[in-house]
C-alpha cells in the first residue's frame, strides 16, 4: 500500500501519478485543506490499505484462472 507521501501527493497534485486505467480527472484539492485535514484523511485512506491489498490479489488470483 502507498506511504504518506504518494497518499498527500495523491491529494494535492493528483495528476503527478495517476493510476493506471484511469483518466487525470480527479482535482488538486491544493490550498482547500488544513494541514490537520490532510493528516486525517492520509491516516483514514492508510487504514483501509489492508482490504485494498486483499481485493487486488484477488482479482489478480481470478485472471490467472
Ligand atoms: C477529499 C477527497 C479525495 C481524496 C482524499 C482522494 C484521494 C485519492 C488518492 C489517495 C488516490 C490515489 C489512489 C491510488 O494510488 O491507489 C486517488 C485517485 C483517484 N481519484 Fe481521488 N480523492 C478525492 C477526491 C476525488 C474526486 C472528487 C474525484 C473525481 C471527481 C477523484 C477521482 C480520482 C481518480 C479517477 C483517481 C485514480 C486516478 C488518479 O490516480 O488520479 N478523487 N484519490
Amino acid at each position: 500500500m502507498a506511504d504518506d507521501a504518494y497518499i498527500r501527493e495523491s491529494i494535492l497534485s493528483p495528476a503527478a501519478k495517476v493510476v493506471n486505467g484511469y483518466k487525470p480527472v480527479m482535482p488538486s484539492f491544493q490550498g482547500q485543506l488544513s494541514e490537520e485535514q490532510i493528516v486525517n484523511l492520509v491516516a483514514y485512506i492508510r487504514s483501509l490499505g489492508h482490504s485494498l491489498d486483499n481485493a487486488k490479489g484477488k482479482q489478480q488470483e481470478e485472471g490467472k484462472k
